[in-house]
């Protein structure tokens, strides 16, 4: 048998608590392969919601209460997830809101994902058979689907999870245990979107499972939208292997040009032969960052062959951008011409650098970002 632990963290949700609880305890769970407690993670809420647990625990003696200071979700999930494993021995731990919009029926289910090997399961409003209550309106619907998901989808660029910041998951606490001092820097809100994404370079297993996300019957969301925004984008910029990728490919852009015109116009070398040796240089150079930074948490193995292979790969698909822009820019001057497109302030854009521009965005990035994905700094599995 062993121990799944439900977090609620609460804060004035009375009356959600007085509902969830009992569902949550006449679940048909089979008491042989599973344990099961609530912890209410309560931050002295003015509306008397510990007093309501405190009463509740006569009934139900799996229940359990943890009050403290109002520091934010994400420490009060930190605190509670401590407790299940220091004192309860949990072996799962389960986020799930106290205010009814998390249907209990759902936990079973999430259990038995876990039974058959999920590291990590969500409860997925993004997925076939989830959804946002009927109720909202599209404009509520429109900022749920593009600030929750797609901005992290697109940030990380890892679109097989559908629901990044779901407030209903089931996570083995080994993970917990391995990446606290990763978690608990998190106070608030994007403290869901932290866990996944170690979860995520950690390798675990995630199994995504459709939640119907329900309406809240009582009270406020505690959910400040511009910080949690604000906060996402931050921690976005700092852990995204993408955005870096993006800023490693400016500073290679840099070296290329800086290079090739200092080359040139100081020490008078031939344009072909200025450019080879500041695109080599930008190719190593980019080699190194990717490396240590943007794909740090897949570096290559300190085997000298091992790099020597990579970086001659690296050079290979390098190399392939390079012929893309060529056969690209080749074709587009041929067939729509190279002229003056814009004529402003003083400044004329010629048509080669909109094309340049172009190709880079359309075909460069996201082929370079594949290949580096999937050939260079693969997942280790
Ligand atoms: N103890 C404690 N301390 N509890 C808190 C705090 C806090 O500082 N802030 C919020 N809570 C509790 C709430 O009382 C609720 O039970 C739960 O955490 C989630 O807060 P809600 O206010 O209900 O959040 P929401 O419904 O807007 O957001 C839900 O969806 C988000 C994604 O759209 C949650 O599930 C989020 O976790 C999720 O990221
Ligand atoms: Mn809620």
């Amino acid at each position: 048998m062993k121990t799944a632990v439900i977090i609620l963290p609460s804060y004035n949700e009375k009356e959600g608590l007085s509902k969830i609880i009992p569902e949550i305890f006449s679940l048909p769970i089979d008491e042989k392969i599973w344990d099961l407690r609530v912890i209410v993670v309560d931050d002295e809420s003015p509306d008397g919601s510990g007093e309501l647990v405190a009463d509740l625990k006569k009934t139900y003696p799996k229940l359990h209460l943890l009050t403290g200071k109002k520091q934010g979700l994400g420490k009060a999930y930190m605190r509670g997830f401590d407790e299940a494993i220091e004192k309860h021995n949990a072996f799962v731990v389960f986020e799930m809101d106290a205010d009814g919009q998390h249907p209990a029926s759902l936990i079973p289910q999430m259990l038995e994902k876990v039974a058959l090997g999920a590291d990590f399961v969500i409860g997925s409003r993004y997925i076939k058979g989830g959804g946002l209550p009927k109720a909202w309106g599209w404009w509520r619907r429109l900022v749920s689907v593009v600030s929750n998901n797609w901005v992290a989808r697109i940030g990380f660029m890892h679109f097989s999870i559908h629901d990044w910041t779901s407030g209903y998951r089931a996570i083995k606490t080994w993970f917990i245990k391995e990446n606290i001092h990763h978690l608990t820097s998190k106070n608030n809100y994007v403290f869901q979107i932290a866990i996944l994404d170690k979860a995520i370079k950690k390798h675990l297993n995630i199994v995504e499972v459709p939640l119907k996300f329900g309406l809240r019957e009582r009270g406020d969301s505690k959910m400040n939208t511009f910080q949690f925004m604000w906060e996402t984008s931050l921690y976005i910029l700092q852990h995204s292997s993408f955005i870096r990728f993006a800023i490693v490919a400016l500073i290679g852009f840099g070296i290329d040009f800086g290079v090739a015109h200092f080359l040139i116009e100081t020490f008078h070398w031939q344009v072909i032969r200025a450019n080879l040796l500041s695109m080599e240089l930008a190719i190593i150079m980019n080699f190194i960052l990717n490396n240590f930074w943007s794909f740090g948490h897949k570096k290559i193995e300190h085997k000298p062959l091992k790099i020597v292979t990579k970086f001659a790969t690296f050079n290979f698909v390098s190399l392939g951008s390079i012929i893309i822009q060529a056969v690209g820019l080749m074709t587009l001057l041929t067939f729509v011409g190279d002229f003056v497109m814009i004529d402003m302030f003083g400044i004329a854009v010629r048509s080669w650098i909109v094309y340049k521009v172009s190709i880079i965005a359309i075909f460069i990035i996201p082929y370079s970002y594949f290949m580096y994905n999937k050939v260079i700094w693969k997942n280790k599995r």
